[in-house]
């Protein structure tokens, strides 16, 4: 069959045939990586109708609300599979035998300890320093422990690194969180799964026992799952693109942490609490609804709206039963949750929302669970990043294991000045 192409054509004049290539699934891309001999490149500040990579990890359809991992849909995995089957599927391909599900996980707690030398990095900074600021400087640090013999082009030395991000990850992460609280740090427990471990690792103190209630370590081992990957978002896209430079992938990983950390991105989960505080009192909502909908008004209603799901987020639909069943269980009164449901009924009643199919997102309930679980407001993109590292480093295994990988180099239309004549100060 003939391959199908696009023509550009400018004033009538054709300028070049450009092929069109189809996916599994999906638009159809048009290839336009000739157009600069044709004299011409493409402009798309913000990547709105740009593929940037071939990718079989995850698939995403924003319009019917879909998001698969390697196939598998993200409600199955959030209410069927452990986010450490996840981990084995995003960066495998395919779902684990029980077999390879206990050898990975067995991997993934070989793993979960850091050198004694990487706790001495925390012990710089200040005591209220962000916890998103320090794990991103103590990934990066992990660099310097895994750098002179790792060879980024032998698979099993990449599959490593990954096993040790996993692992490591939620260490740190605990680790930035005592540290902030100035509690020793806790070493992580092998007899416990992923969550619980994370959950051991926060909240419990040498002095005494720690219990990890199931139903809280069901709901971080859920927001863990509906975190772990999607697509070429703006962190994943910084983390291919420090990883198409060749660079270690442990400061590709840190690279992607301060990718997540804006309130735009992951960031929003803790900008929501921050706004729910701000809002205070339940009769104060309509206030700020009407600020998020005044056009000359910056304010905008953090947790709500995204870039790709226009009906709803299949992710936030999971985490909403959860939050819910939450909240339940746990039968919290706090007025911040109290506002968080009332924002909620509103925004999915009132017209300029619904018009602008601006739905609470993930991060909308997630930051209601971790709130109503404990984790202070500043943790929550911490939790994000942790989560999400699967993602973050099966992108870049599978950029670095495809053949004729390229640099990642976008251009530009420039708008300065051209061609000035430069005077020399002496002369001036
Ligand atoms: N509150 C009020 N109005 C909003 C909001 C909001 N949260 N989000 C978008 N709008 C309006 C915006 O003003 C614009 O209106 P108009 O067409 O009249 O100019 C319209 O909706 C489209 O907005 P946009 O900025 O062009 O949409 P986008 O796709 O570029 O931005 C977004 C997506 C997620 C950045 C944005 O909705 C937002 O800032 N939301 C709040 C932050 C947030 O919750 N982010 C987390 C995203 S989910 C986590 C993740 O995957 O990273």
């Amino acid at each position: 069959m003939a391959e199908t192409k696009a023509t550009l054509s400018i004033d009538g004049k054709v300028i070049a045939d450009l092929p069109i290539h189809s996916g599994s699934a999906g638009l159809d891309v048009i290839d336009i990586r000739t157009l600069g001999s044709h004299g011409y490149f493409t402009y798309d500040p913000g990547f709105l109708a740009t593929a940037s990579c071939e990718s079989a990890i995850t698939y995403i359809d924003g319009d019917k609300g879909i998001l698969q991992h390697r196939g598998y849909a993200i409600d199955d995995l959030a209410k069927k599979a452990d986010y450490l089957e996840v981990c084995y599927i995003l960066l495998n391909g395919q779902a684990p035998t029980l077999e390879q599900y206990d050898e990975f996980k067995a991997t993934i707690n070989n793993h979960t300890m850091v050198h004694e030398k990487l706790v001495h990095f925390f012990h710089g900074f200040l005591p209220d320093a962000h916890p998103m600021a320090m794990v991103c400087a103590v990934v990066g640090a992990l660099s310097s422990f895994y750098h002179s013999d790792l060879d980024i082009d032998d698979p099993k030395q990449r599959m490593r690194s990954a096993h040790r991000l996993i692992a490591k990850m939620p260490t740190i992460a605990a680790m930035s969180y005592k540290y902030s609280i100035g509690q020793p740090f806790v070493y992580p427990r092998n007899d416990l799964s992923y969550a619980e471990n994370f959950l051991h690792m926060m909240f419990s103190v040498p002095a005494e026992k720690y219990i990890v209630n199931p139903t809280i370590a069901k709901a971080m081992d859920r927001i863990f799952t509906l975190h772990a990957d999607h697509e070429q978002n703006a962190s994943t896209s910084t983390v291919r693109l420090a990883g198409s430079s060749g660079a270690n992938p442990y400061a590709c990983i840190a690279a992607g942490v301060a990718s997540l950390w804006g309130p735009a991105h992951g960031g929003a989960n803790e900008a929501c609490l921050t706004m729910l505080e701000e809002i205070g009192t339940v009769d104060r909502i309509a206030e700020f609804v009407a600020k998020a909908k005044d056009k000359n008004d910056p304010f905008r209603l953090m947790g709500f709206g995204h870039r790709v799901y226009k009906n709803f987020d299949p992710r936030a639909t999971v985490m909403r039963e959860t939050c819910h069943d939450v909240l339940k269980e746990l039968n919290i009164q706090d007025p911040l949750l109290d506002i968080a449901m009332e924002l909620e009924r509103i925004a999915l009643e009132d017209e300029y929302f619904v018009s602008k199919k601006l739905y609470p997102n993930v991060d909308f309930y997630s930051g209601i669970i971790l709130k109503a679980i404990g984790i202070p407001s500043s943790m929550f993109t911490v939790i994000f990043a942790m989560s999400r590292t699967v993602g973050w480093i099966s992108h870049w295994d599978e950029m670095l294991s495809q053949p004729g990988q390229k640099i990642g180099r976008p251009r530009q239309k420039y708008t300065g000045e051209i061609d000035r004549e430069f005077v020399p100060l002496k002369v001036k």
